[in-house]
């Protein structure tokens, strides 16, 4: 079984046997039900779920519902990040639903960063700059500090260490550490404080986040069930998207620069990432030709289906053209640079406008 290290830096190689092996649904079946889809649902890249009925419910019968999820503050903001923030927007703009969501800087103080002031500065510059230039709106949107919640907040977060026991957490998490568990309690309450009384009450909340915060997704619907005599809590739904992969293969990851595209990367910098970028291509031209590439082993192709390409029709032509040999691979990452370069140029526009909106965000 594979292990899930929510504090790793871990590639995941077979999402299908952790699907299976922990219970979560394919999200496919549900796409058709709702009306206007992310393409991120569309394409099978938010692949998985739990529970998420109970917000298509809600959808239908227009009441209200709450996306929450978190962000640890580390290093740039690149492509993976993206993935996240799309979804919290698509939510927002296209789904009315009310948005809560946290800056785990309380978690990364304990296991990665001990400065709260710098967290927060790359909490602001590098993620909530980011959301805005990418379409976030301050309306309905809760954006917090673990560090700076409410009484209620951190009272439920004590509450939680009742409603779970020890031999509980080593079993889900492996070895533990204090960090680890303030970790988890804390996280417990994030997701779970939506529908305090003090926020509006029970409601139907989804949580989208990477399979590595299954584990507390898993333990936070346990818990809420346990709280049955003190809150009224509706178990929290959530949806799984893949990761993104490094440059050169591997996880994306903030830890290691040379894995990544930020969105604040120069046009220098694209042309060198995309030079290096792995490719399903073949060894040689005659044989790409005759035999053609595997888009499903391509970071390129990942990035154009993940990001770049707009409509389905798209990324169907370019994957047939890929497995064909209809398109070679150089021909396909000058196509990639410039659309990326052309994407970077206006988010970077974006971002400038968007540091006047941070006031709007976060109350001093
Ligand atoms: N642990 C998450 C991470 O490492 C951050 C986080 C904190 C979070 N609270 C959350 C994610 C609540 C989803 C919901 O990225
Ligand atoms: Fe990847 Fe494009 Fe090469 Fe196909 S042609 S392997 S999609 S770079």
């Amino acid at each position: 079984m594979q292990e899930i290290n929510p504090w790793g830096s871990e590639d995941v190689k077979d999402y299908d046997k952790i699907m299976k092996d922990f219970g979560i649904s394919p999200f496919t079946p549900l796409v058709k039900k709702i009306r206007n889809p992310h393409y991120l649902m569309k394409r099978g890249i938010i692949f998985g779920h739990r529970d998420f009925e109970r917000i298509l419910e809600a959808i239908e019968k227009k009441k209200e519902f709450a996306m929450m999820t978190g962000l640890m503050p580390s290093g740039k903001f690149h492509l993976g990040h993206k993935l996240l923030a799309d979804q919290i927007i698509y939510y927002q703009q296209e789904l009315g639903a009310k948005i809560f969501l946290c800056v785990a800087d309380i978690e990364a103080y304990n296991m990665r960063l001990d400065d709260l002031d710098k967290l927060k500065d790359i909490a602001i510059n590098e993620y909530l700059i980011n959301y805005i230039a990418l379409g976030l709106k301050p309306k309905s949107c809760d954006f917090y500090f673990q560090s700076n919640r409410s009484i209620a907040y951190y009272k439920l977060a004590d509450m939680v260490a009742r409603k779970v026991t020890f031999n509980e957490l080593k079993d889900i998490y492996g070895e533990l550490s204090p960090g680890k568990i303030i970790s988890v309690m804390t996280q417990a309450a994030d997701i779970l404080h939506p529908q305090l009384e003090e926020y509006g009450g029970s409601k139907p909340v989804v949580v989208p986040v990477g399979i590595d915060q299954d584990p507390h997704i898993r333990l936070t619907r346990d818990i809420a069930a346990r709280f049955e005599k003190e809150f009224k809590f509706i178990p929290p739904s959530s949806t799984y998207h893949f990761f993104m992969h490094g440059i050169k293969g591997g996880k994306m990851s903030s830890s290691d620069p040379n894995s990544y595209i930020a969105l604040t990367d120069t046009p220098e910098d694209i042309d060198r990432k995309v030079k290096n970028m792995l490719t399903g291509g073949k060894e040689s031209v005659e044989l790409q030709r005759k035999e053609g590439g595997d888009p499903d082993k391509c970071v390129v192709f990942e990035i154009y289906k993940f990001h770049l390409l707009k409509n389905e029709e798209d990324v169907k032509k370019l994957y047939n053209d890929c497995k064909t040999g209809k398109i070679l691979c150089g021909e396909c990452k000058a196509r990639l640079k410039n659309m990326l370069k052309e994407f970077l140029e206006e988010h970077q526009k974006k971002r400038e406008k968007a540091k006047d909106m941070v006031h709007k965000f976060v109350k001093e």
